[in-house]
């Protein structure tokens, strides 16, 4: 754990409680899925003590599997040996397409919102089925092969639906990189997943602006010796450069293969993907999660949380680049066969104008990410969801697969900023940080974990097992270790009250603070660096960074830049400092280690709180560094 933060009191002050309001359940001809609180309570009972009977039946419901599976479940979060679902085989493009593509080819699947709306445009189920078959086929052309990883680099358009179902449908593993990261970030994830095939796009657009895919993959690719192809999309016809041999464009490929390919049938425990995700260490993770499981929690998810009925028009404004985009913009509505909307544009630019138009059928507002404050949750519910949506709050992370801690959709009465109560076979527990043990009752805070296996929990990291018993299941025995710090009060509602190791998150951008310092100190001006997370209005987070110079006659305005830049490039823009401290030394302890928490203080004003700092190795940087940062304000 990271030294010197512990989480925050609650304070202990009556919170209101919203119920559902009743003009979203009018707005709807069907009931939400689960009918009260009670059917809810009973349900999660059954989870959590007859766990195999409740997941074989949600199981065979919600997927349709190629071979029924015999053994529910086998493995425990000690052995770190998970596993779901056993000798059953399924497709995950088989669920996602055909099923629905075979009862009604004419029902939309993808809504594409395009960056200039003339470019939008649906596709229906059957067209897809069309589509990811053709594109399943040139992949299959190009090599790939059952268990062979595709990485996928592509901004916000329907082509990036297709390609992750085209890999699955053939059995390979998709491993998608957000399209806001750096050559060097893709470069990296290529070679640790062992990629064969790129697919990405000419350019990418995104609120006017133009992004160079295709020019960020050639330099990536320049140290990736094994990809064999690069298939990519026209998407705004600009000049690219052409390796021969091994670039191809998406149009040329897809249009030679047929319009149908058979689903290869998956073992349940076949990986379906890998997401790299920040760590509190340096080196991404690539969360490795499986199919059957994965996709159940997807599914189920989708149902109960957001309550998706048959028709609706569902939409989730997260990237494919990240988890949300996985799990809620691709898997859990074409599992249910809905129409999601895939959207190329900022939703920040279109303002406010566009969030108070009349949304008149809007029923379910999510939010998700990071704990939302109560004037935003408000702000949420009264001016976006005109006191007619029902407010989720879901939390969860990339290695969760999908929502852990959530309301359910016209069901849970809802706190502003608490997650409430956990999901179907979901048992959290609050753990004492100091001593380790489970803290027992309500009106509790400690960090948070799980204790008990769950379907769509990340199996491993890829090719680092170690590190994931490390990380998730070696620090409390017999827990599934979340990172987060948690309240349950006097109702036994969860509380998130962020990360408790030194992952900062931006925007709903998961980044390690190690990752960034590395990436300053591969400047050459850089002695050290420490970077921390600060609270940010509009972001959450915002990375600040202090550096220590190996020579003091830089020039330090040149050189900020520099170093925003360097971040920039190494990591990806969004990942760029919003302040950089130049100092003469770092606070540091005898032995070397850099005490964050001070610096932490420092930037929120509370320099006279830095409690012990005695064990530093030289008292005196302090107040030198407070200098700095006043300075700059
Ligand atoms: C971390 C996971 C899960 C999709 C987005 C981020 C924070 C997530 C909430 C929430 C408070 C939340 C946690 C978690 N988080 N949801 N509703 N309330 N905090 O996925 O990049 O894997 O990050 O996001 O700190 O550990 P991720």
């Amino acid at each position: 754990m990271a030294e010197g933060k512990v989480p925050v009191v609650a304070e202990a002050h009556e919170v209101d409680t919203f119920h559902p309001p009743q003009k979203m359940l009018e707005k709807h001809p069907s009931k939400p899925h689960i009918g009260s609180m009670e059917e809810y309570q009973q349900l999660y009972k059954e989870s959590i003590t007859q766990p195999n009977q409740f997941w074989g039946r949600m199981a065979r419901e919600l997927l349709t599997w190629q071979t029924d599976f015999k053994t529910v479940h086998s493995g425990s979060l000690e052995g770190g040996d998970n596993a779901w679902f056993l000798e059953g085989q399924l497709n995950a493009s088989y669920n996602c397409v055909d099923r629905h593509a075979i009862k009604d080819p004419n029902k939309v699947a993808i809504i594409y919102e395009a960056d200039e709306p003339s470019d939008g445009r649906t596709l229906t189920y059957g067209e897809l089925l069309r589509e990811v078959s053709k594109t399943a086929w040139a992949l299959k052309q190009m090599g790939v092969r059952k268990g062979d990883t595709v990485a996928i680099y592509l901004p916000m358009i329907p082509e990036a639906v297709i390609a992750f179902l085209a890999i699955s449908r053939i059995g390979a593993i998709h491993s998608v990189v957000f399209a806001g990261f750096s050559a060097d970030s893709l470069r990296d994830r290529v070679i640790d997943a062992k990629s064969k095939v790129v697919i990405t796009t000419d350019e990418g657009k995104r609120g006017g602006k133009l992004i160079g895919t295709k020019k960020i993959v050639d330099d990536a690719l320049k140290q990736c010796p094994d990809v064999s192809h690069v298939l990519v999309y026209k998407r705004t016809g600009a000049d690219v450069p052409w390796t021969a041999g091994r670039d191809y464009w998406w149009h040329e490929e897809v249009e030679k293969w047929p319009s149908y390919i058979a689903p290869e049938p998956m073992n349940s425990e076949d990986p379906l993907f890998l997401l790299y995700t920040s760590g509190s260490t340096g080196k991404p993770k690539g969360v490795m999660h499986t199919t059957g499981g994965y996709l159940l929690g997807a599914a189920m998810t989708g149902k109960y949380v957001f309550d998706i009925h048959d028709g609706d028009r569902y939409f989730c404004g997260g990237d494919v680049g990240w988890i949300t985009g996985h799990t809620y913009v691709v898997y859990a509505p074409l599992l249910l066969g809905v129409s999601t909307v895939v959207f190329e544009g900022l939703l920040k630019r279109a303002g406010d104008d566009f969030v108070k138009s009349k949304m008149s059928k809007l029923r379910v507002l999510g939010s998700v990410g990071e704990p939302i404050a109560a004037e935003v949750w408000k702000w949420y519910f009264e001016v976006v969801g005109r006191e007619e949506c029902h407010i989720v709050d879901t939390y969860w992370q990339t290695e969760t697969g999908s929502n852990v801690i959530t309301p359910l959709a016209g069901v849970t009465p809802t706190k502003p900023g608490s997650a409430s109560l956990p999901f179907f076979g979901i048992e959290p527990a609050i753990i004492d940080p100091v001593s380790g043990d489970e803290i027992h009752g309500n009106d509790v805070e400690g960090v948070l974990a799980f204790k008990q296996a769950w379907p769509s929990m990340a199996r491993t990291v890829y090719g680092a097992h170690k590190r994931y018993m490390d990380t998730y299941l070696n620090v409390y025995k017999g827990y599934y270790f979340t990172g987060d710090g948690a309240g349950r009060d006097h109702e036994g509602f969860y509380w998130i009250r962020g990360r408790v190791d030194d992952v900062v998150n931006v925007s709903g951008h998961r980044l390690s603070t190690a990752e960034i310092e590395a990436a300053l100190i591969e400047h050459h001006a850089v002695g050290e660096a420490a970077v921390v997370g600060v609270t940010d209005e509009l972001t959450g987070q915002a990375v600040n960074a202090f550096v220590a110079l190996r020579d003091a006659n830089e020039n330090v305005e040149a050189l900020r830049k520099e170093l925003i830049l360097q971040v920039r490039k190494s990591i990806g823009p969004f990942a760029a400092p919003k302040a950089v401290f130049i100092v003469p030394d770092l606070p540091k302890t005898r032995s070397g280690k850099i005490m964050r928490r001070i610096l932490r203080k420092i930037l929120a004003g509370e320099e006279d709180q830095l409690g012990d700092t005695s064990t530093l190795s030289d008292p005196s940087v302090v107040q030198k560094i407070i200098g700095t940062v006043q300075e700059s304000r």
